[in-house]
Parts: structure tokens; C-alpha cells; sequence
């Protein structure tokens, strides 16, 4: 720490001080009368050009997505006022178009109004338009509908893929053209694909992918680049040719000069950008919380800006993965979901509070260019509504089944088949019970993406996962027919893996949700299928239920009315305990809040952003609770509390 100090003292009165007066007086300097507004990468002098002069960039990564909309105008003051010049990022395919041809910009999905507010608050802003993104967000971005084409191949030069990747370039570039940087916006740059040099090294897709781009947005009238690991084999896959702009990412404790040395083999005069310095990390459940000290970020930021460098914070802002929307990742050949929060340890917390982090950033931003920040703005304190007891109301198979979409069908298919992208799926079938002589069991062998339960005459056999395979139970010689239940779980798509070199095929063409393959001793021939996504949740369609199914302890609703006191609309955070609750999802009113797993953690509470609240209304909280329906209603209370818990 005592180094760094003496590195940044003396930076600031040699060699940075230089770079830093020309770029705060750049800052502020309107365009010269007459001359268009342009920004380009300057590639013999290491740095971009803005409106003629140097400039580079301190950027961080807020996903808007993943913050409701009241709240993006503080937000993006907060990055302003920490010194930030730029807010990045992704934008997210699958929730703009999530059925082929049908398109949604409203609500946090209202990208054309972020970037309107980010400029109303003197950001200018920096869009990953993919179309992958990765992000651990549901398959890396890319609508899960694509899989219902045999043998797609996503993020590759496959027709039916690039068709797509076409029609939604043709709907998004359009939108944000009038925003950008040379017509008076604020967007500075684009950025295709994502990280493709550690996927794969295809360049006919990323020339084609750049060609389309290009065919929307003339090349003159904006800057496109690429982010790759920081090593020249990377970056020599994943971006297109060293005239476009190549950028890298790495985390804290890297040997910048390494990273730069490798970036300037692939591009000898690029200016050095990391596009993805981590704050923090993700979660999954079952892992470790994840964290990221301020002293190393700070240390390694010193070196990025010693080194000329534009940086970019992964992530400034954090924020939730409401609904269903979290990806998964491979740990080895385990699939590990991310967890609801998306905290990420940033500057900006999952609730939008200023933490120690984003304070010392500020300072240090303030310091190495030798500006007086304005004071940041802060929200409202987050309030503590204390416990709500919740009531039974009512188990999914036996009281509400009939309310959502059924399908028949001959054999079972996955659910992207039904239209159906996220939540739940259910497969019922019945089988003649055969020969009871010589053999008492039957065996089915499926595979199901993720997770499940398998019941027989309403009896729970086992609880499936991505290895299961084989499940084998024991006739009933008494009745002629028996039912067959198999309920499965998405819980997120994969956003990130490798392609195999042998046939350029990845993990992402088969993240189809549901049952994926079945076979069995016995004969079936009819399947009924009920979709539950969800889509449309309407918390007053629940009626209370003193059915308790023996024995059936899983998937029923719990509801309970909220205090009066959630009209202030005050943001919070719900506790769920395991016991009494497991897994499942809340809702707050009709909206999707997220998953819970207390029982597997790190994560314990979920963020309640208080304009879900109604001010002259009751307010509702309910729980799906797929694993450990309990009949007692006195325990059955969640707490509402100032504080989070991500373990
Ligand atoms: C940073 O840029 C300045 C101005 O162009 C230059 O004099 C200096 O050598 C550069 N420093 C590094 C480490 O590249
Ligand atoms: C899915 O949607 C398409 C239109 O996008 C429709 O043609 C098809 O019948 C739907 N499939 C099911 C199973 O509803
Ligand atoms: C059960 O018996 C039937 C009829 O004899 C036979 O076709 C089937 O393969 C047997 N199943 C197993 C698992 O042994
Ligand atoms: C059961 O499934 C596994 C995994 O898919 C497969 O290896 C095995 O051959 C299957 N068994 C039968 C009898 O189909
Ligand atoms: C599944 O059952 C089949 C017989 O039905 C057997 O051949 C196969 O080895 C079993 N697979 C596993 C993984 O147990
Ligand atoms: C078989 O079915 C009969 C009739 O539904 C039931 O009474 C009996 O308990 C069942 N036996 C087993 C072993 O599940």
C-alpha cells in the first residue's frame, strides 16, 4: 500500500500529470463550431482522438437490465460523480426479442431511454451488442427459441443462426444510430461478439458478423471493437483484423506490462484498453461468497492508468438477476447456476448503495487526476418491515395446474418445443403395468436439464439431475395403469464454454430445458405436458387451499400480506430460512423477484427494490417453494430486514 501511494505521488507530479491536464480540459470542451463531433482509436499514438484531441477513458459496467428503471438516473449520477467518463454495457438479446420477430423495449428493457439518461447526466456510453454477451445471463444473451432449429450452431457461421443474429441487428442498430457519438449522442463505441478467442477462432462468422454491422452503421460513424483475454493467442481468435480495435480483460493482481506487451504483439499501436476489470466476482449456489479487496483494484488500476490505459469496471454498478434470467457456468463438467444477486462485491452495491469501495475508487480517480469530484448523490436508507407470516395456499399439481398451458404430445420433448423459454415444466404420461410375473420393477432411462422430480402414482421416486439417467421403481401389480409425474426445474442456461476444435460444436446448441431424452421397458404413447413459466404471475388467482396432498411435500405456494408500512416504497431485503422454506421463487405482487435456495446458499435474502411496493394498495409476497412444503402455517414466516445476507 505505502508503494502505491508513493507510485501515484509521484505519477502525479511527472509523466501522468501531462496526460492528465489535456484530458480534464478535453472534458469539458464543447465541439468548435462547424466541426462534427468524432471519436476514433488514434493508432500511432496509443490513444483514441475525441473531437481531435487524446482522450482515454475511466468507464464502469452498469447492466440495465438488472436495475429497475426508477433507479438508473441515480445510478449513473453516482458513476458520474465517482469520476467515471463513461458507463458501458451489454445488450441483451434474448430479452429484447424473446419471441422471433416480437420485440420489448419497455420498462428496464428501455435501452434507448438508459442511454438518454446516461447523457442527461454527461456520460457518454460504450454498447456490447453481442449478440453473444455471456454475462452470466440465460445462455450468454442468445434467445433459448434459437434452439428450437436442429443442429443450430450458435456463434458460428451457421445460416440459420446468422439469419437471426441479421433480422435483430437490423431491429437494434437502427434504434441506437441517432445515438451515437457522431451524431450528437453519446456512444462512443461498439463492441461485436465477446471473448470469441476463447471460444472459438472462426473468422469467417466475425467477418460476417462486423459486415452486418457495418451494412447498418457506416464504419465512419462509429468505433467497433472486440474484448479478448489478455494473451496474443487470444486475441489473435477473437478479434477481426488489427484495424478494428482489439481490447483485453484481466482482474487485479495481473502483471499489467505482460498484458500490454501481449496486446501490443497482436496490435503494435492500439491503444491499451481492459474492458473487463473485475471488481468482484459472481456467485453460484452451493460456492463460496465471493469477494474482491479494494487495495488490489486500486493497485492494479495505478498500473493500468500508468500504463496509458482505459479501463473499464466489471462491475461499477451491481444488480439482480430477477426472474429467471441467470446463466450457469461448467465448473469442470458440473453445472453451477449463478445465484439470484448480482451484487458482484462492486463500487455500487446490489441495492444501490455506496459502498467503502466505490468511496475509495472516487478518491483515488480524484487524486490521479487532480479533480475535485461533486459529492455523490445517495438514495433512500433501506427499512426494516420486520416478519410476515405466510399462509398454504395450495399445491401446483392439485389446485392449479388446470390454469396454465397444457400440451399433448407422443413423446416428450424439451420446452423451448412448447414455446415455453424459462420456469418450469411438467411431464405426465400413464403406463400399463405389463408383466407382473417375471420381473416387479421397470426401468425408464432419461436425461433432463436441470433438475427434477420423478414421481410414480403421485409417490416422489427420486429427485433427477443433469447425470441422472437411469430410474428404476416397482410395478404395482394391483392396478392395471400407473402414473408417471416428472417435473423439471430451468434453472438457467449456460452462458459461457468452450467450442470443440473436433466439430466446432458447444454446450450451447443442447442447453434445451426439460426432458432432453427418454426411453422405457414399457410402451407409451401419449404425453400431456403443462407449462409453467410464469410469464404472466397473478398473485390474486391463488386462493387459499386446506389441501395437503400426503406425502406430496413439494411445489405449493405460500402467500402473505406485506405491512403497511411497504407503501413508503422503501427498498428492502427478504430473509428466507431454510427450514422452514428450500428452494423456489418469490414474487412480490405479480413481479418475478427471483430464486431462493437457502438450503444450498451462499445467498439468504433477495433485494426488494421498494418501487415494486404499492402506496395505496395491499402489498403481497408469495413463495413457490419447489422441495419442503411443510402443513404447519405458525413457523412459515420470512423477515423483512434493512440489511442483505449473500453468505
Ligand atoms: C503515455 O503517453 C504519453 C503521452 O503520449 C507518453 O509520453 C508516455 O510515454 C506514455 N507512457 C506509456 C507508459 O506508454
Ligand atoms: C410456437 O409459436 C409458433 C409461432 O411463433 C407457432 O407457430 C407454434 O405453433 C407454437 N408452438 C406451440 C407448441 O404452441
Ligand atoms: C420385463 O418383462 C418384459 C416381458 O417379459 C420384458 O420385455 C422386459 O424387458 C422386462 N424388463 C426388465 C427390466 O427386465
Ligand atoms: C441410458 O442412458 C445412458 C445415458 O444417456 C446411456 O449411456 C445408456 O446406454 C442408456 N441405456 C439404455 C438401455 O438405453
Ligand atoms: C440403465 O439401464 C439399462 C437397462 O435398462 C442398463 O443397460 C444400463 O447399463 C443402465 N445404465 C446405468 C448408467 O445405470
Ligand atoms: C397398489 O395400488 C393399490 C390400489 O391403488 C393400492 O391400494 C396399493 O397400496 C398399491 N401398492 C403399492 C405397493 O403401492
Amino acid at each position: 500500500m505505502v508503494n502505491t501511494i508513493l507510485f501515484i505521488s509521484l505519477c502525479l507530479s511527472f509523466a501522468c500529470h501531462h496526460v492528465v491536464n489535456s484530458l480534464s480540459v478535453e472534458l469539458d470542451q464543447t465541439t468548435l463550431a462547424g466541426s462534427d463531433p468524432s471519436f476514433v482509436p488514434d493508432f500511432n499514438n496509443r490513444y483514441f482522438l475525441k473531437d481531435g484531441k487524446p482522450f482515454r477513458y475511466i468507464s464502469g459496467i452498469f447492466h440495465y437490465t438488472r436495475v429497475l428503471p426508477q433507479y438508473w438516473a441515480l445510478r449513473l449520477r453516482q458513476m458520474k460523480a465517482a469520476g467515471l467518463d463513461a458507463v458501458q454495457t451489454y445488450v441483451f438479446w434474448n430479452i429484447h426479442e424473446p419471441r422471433p420477430g416480437v420485440y420489448d423495449f419497455d420498462g428496464n428493457h428501455n435501452i434507448i431511454h438508459f442511454i438518454k439518461l446516461a447523457q442527461q447526466v454527461g456520460l457518454l456510453v460504450i454498447l456490447r451488442i453481442g449478440p453473444y454477451v455471456c454475462a452470466e445471463w440465460d445462455l450468454g444473451g442468445m434467445p433459448s427459441w434459437l434452439l428450437t432449429h436442429k443442429d443450430i450452431m450458435l456463434r458460428s457461421k451457421d445460416t440459420v443462426y446468422m439469419s437471426y443474429v441479421y433480422n435483430w441487428l437490423h431491429v437494434i442498430l437502427p434504434k441506437i444510430h441517432p445515438f451515437l457519438y457522431s451524431k450528437g449522442g453519446p456512444i462512443i463505441m461498439l463492441q461485436y461478439e465477446n471473448e470469441y478467442g476463447s471460444f472459438g477462432g472462426d473468422k469467417t462468422y466475425l467477418s460476417n458478423l462486423v459486415e452486418y454491422f457495418n451494412n447498418i452503421i457506416p464504419a465512419k460513424d462509429v468505433t467497433l471493437f472486440s474484448t479478448d483475454g489478455n494473451s496474443y493467442s487470444l486475441l489473435k481468435r477473437g478479434s477481426l483484423t488489427n484495424s478494428l480495435l482489439a481490447t483485453i480483460d484481466f482482474g487485479i493482481g495481473t502483471n499489467v506490462q505482460n498484458s500490454v506487451n501481449e496486446l501490443r504483439k497482436y496490435s503494435y499501436g492500439t491503444p491499451f484498453v481492459n474492458s473487463e476489470f473485475y471488481t468482484g466476482w459472481p456467485d453460484v449456489w452451493g460456492g463460496e461468497h465471493q469477494k474482491r479487496p479494494t487495495e488490489g483494484i486500486l493497485s492494479t488500476l495505478n498500473a493500468i492508468l500508468d500504463a496509458n490505459g482505459s479501463v473499464c469496471f466489471y462491475m461499477f454498478s451491481g444488480g439482480t438477476n430477477f426472474g429467471f434470467m441467470n446463466g450457469a457456468m461448467l465448473k469442470g463438467s458440473e453445472y453451477s447456476p449463478w445465484i439470484t444477486s448480482y451484487d458482484y462485491d462492486s463500487p455500487i452495491s446490489e441495492g444501490g448503495d455506496l459502498t467503502e469501495k466505490y468511496y475509495a475508487i472516487r478518491k483515488f480517480i480524484a487524486n490521479y487526476r487532480n479533480v475535485i469530484l461533486p459529492n455523490p448523490p445517495v438514495g433512500d436508507d433501506k427499512v426494516t418491515y420486520g416478519k410476515v407470516t405466510l399462509q398454504y395456499y395450495g399445491n401446483i399439481f392439485h389446485d392449479y395446474k388446470d390454469s396454465f398451458k397444457i400440451y399433448t404430445v407422443k413423446t416428450p420433448v424439451p420446452m423451448e418445443f412448447f414455446n415455453q423459454s424459462y420456469g418450469y415444466i411438467l411431464y405426465e404420461t400413464v403406463f400399463e403395468t405389463g408383466d407382473c410375473k417375471s420381473n416387479l420393477t421397470t426401468t425408464v432411462n432419461l436425461s433432463i436439464q436441470d433438475r427434477g422430480h420423478f414421481y410414480v402414482n403421485s409417490e416422489l421416486i427420486t429427485i433427477l439431475d443433469r447425470k441422472s439417467t437411469n430410474v428404476t421403481f416397482h410395478k404395482n401389480c394391483s392396478i392395471t395403469m400407473q402414473v408417471i409425474q416428472i417435473m423439471v426445474e430451468n434453472m438457467g442456461r449456460i452462458n459461457y464454454q468452450h467450442r470443440s476444435v473436433v466439430n466446432g460444436d458447444s454446450t450451447f446448441n443442447h442447453e434445451h430445458k426439460g426432458i432432453i431424452q427418454f426411453q422405457s421397458d414399457e410402451l407409451i404413447t401419449s404425453w400431456m405436458i403443462t407449462s409453467f413459466d410464469f410469464h404472466h404471475f397473478m398473485h390474486d388467482t391463488l386462493k387459499r387451499s386446506e389441501f395437503y396432498p400426503e406425502g406430496r411435500t413439494q411445489y405449493c405456494f405460500y402467500q402473505g400480506e406485506l405491512p403497511k408500512e411497504t407503501g413508503t416504497q422503501k427498498d428492502t431485503y427478504v430473509h428466507i430460512t431454510s427450514p422452514p422454506f428450500s428452494k423456489g421463487v418469490v414474487f412480490i405482487n405479480n413481479f418475478n423477484l427471483g430464486r431462493f435456495w437457502p438450503a444450498k446458499g451462499p445467498q439468504k435474502s433477495l433485494y426488494i427494490p421498494g418501487v415494486l411496493f404499492k402506496t395505496h394498495s395491499t402489498n403481497y409476497i408469495t413463495l413457490f417453494e419447489t422441495d419442503n412444503c411443510i402443513k404447519s402455517t405458525t413457523d412459515t414466516t420470512v423477515d423483512l430486514r434493512d440489511v442483505p445476507d449473500l453468505g
